[in-house]
């Protein structure tokens, strides 16, 4: 397998449109485009807000680059991406065996699965298609890269109805007037379309409930900046952006009457990883007696791990905090320790609201029953 070759991505650059109203953004945040020689189109999430660009992805280095520099980000995105990316990968098995076929879908599954190592649905995704292709080496590879292909848009397609599903359900806990705290982007460009925590937040906007929206700006890369002031401004959500260290003021001063996040991966007791900053905003809306939700599909759970600590944190490199987007903000030299994650204890989560219904209180038990099987 090639993993030197950059990219033969091709760019399609469009200006972002102004905010409007209601108006959802104006391209799918990922797309497969033809059968099985076709490829992904994805929005380049790091041109956002600026340019709206799409990234036409052939090849399964390109994809794997991609996940790694954040193009395509947001745990249920990446598990998406990483489906289709096994359809790239096995674009050049075509010639062999079925079990030609199926040692390259290895080869694809153990390339992606180094791509970053905390959002479960990552390897839910590639284990998935790992099994629904077990048994067929008998077939021809067409049938095989078929048969991937199908799952892959089963795997997208089911995330639209599941990101749906969350925000019906999790409208209700939003009151008429609410102020919402949410952390990094957990919206439509984080999902198949509409999200996780954010689909809450629409959801409720679709209920005509008034509601408005503090902004964590998410320290180092700047995903609620970029990213989920954008989806709420498209959306006409009422909205202001703070840093990540105004939270514990705005609490204070009484604007916040919950905090809304999303998940990279819940363990069996209910320990959360999701972006860096969660656990304090957890503590803080603990010590201000402030509900702390987290909204996540099925797929988003690992019950393998029994807790938090055993959640594989991502290292990221000491450049986006001394170099970030391109301005030298710290001295050349300075040590840095930039995780990406961090993880809430499951007794500070009020709820998880999940497509088959809340999880309350966040517990071993009570995961068993609305996640296990
Ligand atoms: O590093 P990122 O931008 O991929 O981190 C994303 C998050 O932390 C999100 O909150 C999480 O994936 C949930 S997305 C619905």
């Amino acid at each position: 397998m090639n993993r030197t070759s950059d990219s033969k991505s091709k760019l399609v650059t469009q200006r972002p449109d102004t905010p409007s109203g209601r108006a959802v953004h104006p391209v799918a945040t990922l797309r497969w485009e033809g059968g099985i020689d076709g490829h992904l189109v994805f929005i380049d999430q790091t041109r956002l807000p600026n340019e709206l660009v799409q990234l036409e992805c052939r090849d399964i280095t390109s994809l794997w680059n991609a996940i790694k520099e954040l193009r395509v980000r947001g745990a249920p995105a990446i598990g998406i991406a990483a489906a289709y990316g096994i359809c790239l990968g096995l674009q050049s098995a075509s010639g062999g065996s079925g079990a030609a076929c199926l040692h390259r879908l290895q080869e694809s599954v153990d390339y992606l699965a180094t791509s970053r190592p905390t959002a479960a649905n990552l390897f839910w995704a590639l284990d998935r298609m790992q099994r629904a292709a077990a048994g067929l080496e008998q077939l021809p590879p067409v049938a095989i890269r078929q048969r991937l292909l199908e799952v892959a848009q089963e795997i997208h397609a089911e995330d639209r109805a599941i990101c749906h599903a969350i925000g019906r359900l999790g409208a209700e806990l939003i009151e008429d007037g609410a102020g919402v705290l949410t952390h990094c982007n957990t919206g439509g460009l984080a999902t198949s379309e509409y999200g996780t925590a954010l689909s809450v937040l629409f959801s409720a906007q679709d209920d005509h409930k008034n509601i408005h929206v503090f902004i964590g700006e998410t320290r180092p890369l700047l995903q609620g900046a970029r990213l989920t002031a954008w989806e709420l401004l498209n959306r006409g959500i009422s909205a202001t952006l703070i840093c990540d260290s105004a939270a514990a003021q705005v609490m204070k001063e009484g604007r916040v009457q919950l905090v809304l996040t999303g998940a990279d991966r819940i363990a069996a007791n209910g320990d959360t990883a999701n972006k860096i900053g969660t656990y304090a905003l957890a503590l803080l809306a603990h010590a201000h007696a402030i509900p702390f939700y987290v909204a996540a599909p099925l797929s988003t759970f690992d019950l393998s791990l029994p807790a938090g600590d055993a959640i594989p944190i991502e290292q990221r490199p000491a450049e986006e905090i001394t170099r970030g987007f391109g301005q030298q903000t710290a001295p050349t030299g300075v040590d840095v320790y930039n995780p990406a994650f961090d993880v809430t204890p499951a007794q500070l989560i009020t709820a998880i609201i999940t497509e088959r219904g809340f999880i309350r209180p966040v517990d071993r038990e009570t995961i068993q029953k609305v996640a296990g099987s």
